[in-house]
């Protein structure tokens, strides 16, 4: 499985790339608000994340109309070599992604809940899927389990003649809200899980680790003394 990061925020970014298990990174409207972000400074700070990480960076469109999310994909798409168009999983959505995805730009369809919806972003040429757990669970259904259907039905067909190069459709584990939804995410099979860095930093801690080191380093004291 591999992480992404999913925030907007730079010294997270710079934070999480250090510590070597970063393959990406996924922002929204919401993320980028949430740093203050301007509309005018957006595509130069999906350039500066890109300086920091070399693998996929999704940036969203807030398009409504098939014509103008592929005009902003085009121009997202020009900021660096690995953007990703992220686009909502809607009618026009599906439109803009077929189109984008004929062009040679990776597409990642978010905001996914169901299976039928998954498989309509595969063949539109979706390069990623990405089912939302976290906000399935707020609403009272079982995310995780909706993730696992989306991960079995992806995975029982071949979707590659419809992606750009061929290459293979890959779920993003997204809105997740903790490590035991990581933990769930890989025994499903997702190829990804984007996660806050507050979700990151979990993943690293357990008492016992800090238990045990504390234990060696104070026997270790007793051998350097000895
Ligand atoms: O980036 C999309 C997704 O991960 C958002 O998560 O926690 O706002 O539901 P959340």
């Amino acid at each position: 499985m591999k992480f992404f990061l999913d925030t907007a925020d730079l010294d997270e970014i710079k934070e999480a790339a250090s510590w070597g298990a970063l393959a990406g990174v996924t922002t929204n409207p919401t993320l980028y608000s949430r740093i203050g972000g301007k509309l005018d400074d957006f595509h130069n700070h999906i350039a500066r994340i890109c300086e920091i990480v070399d693998g996929p960076v999704s940036a969203e469109s807030v398009a409504m109309t098939r014509d103008e999310i592929i005009r902003d994909g085009r121009e997202l798409a020009k900021i660096a070599p690995n953007v990703v168009v992220k686009i909502p999983t809607m009618v026009e959505g599906l439109a803009a992604c077929r189109a984008l995805s004929d062009e040679g730009i990776r597409v990642n369809m978010t905001l996914c809940f169901t299976v039928p919806q998954a498989i309509l972003a595969a063949r539109a040429g979706a390069r990623y899927i990405s089912p939302f757990v976290g906000r399935f669970d707020d609403i009272s259904e079982d995310g995780l389990s909706q993730l696992g259907d989306v991960v079995t039905a992806i995975g029982n067909y071949d979707y590659t003649e419809n992606t750009v190069g061929g290459e293979q459709v890959e779920i993003i584990a997204a809105s997740i809200r903790s490590a035991n939804h990581v933990t769930q995410s890989a025994l499903m099979g997702a190829d990804i899980a984007t996660v806050p860095f507050g979700v990151l930093k979990k993943m690293v801690q357990h008492p016992l680790t800090d238990r045990g080191l504390e234990s060696f380093l104070k026997d270790w004291e007793k051998v350097a003394n000895a």
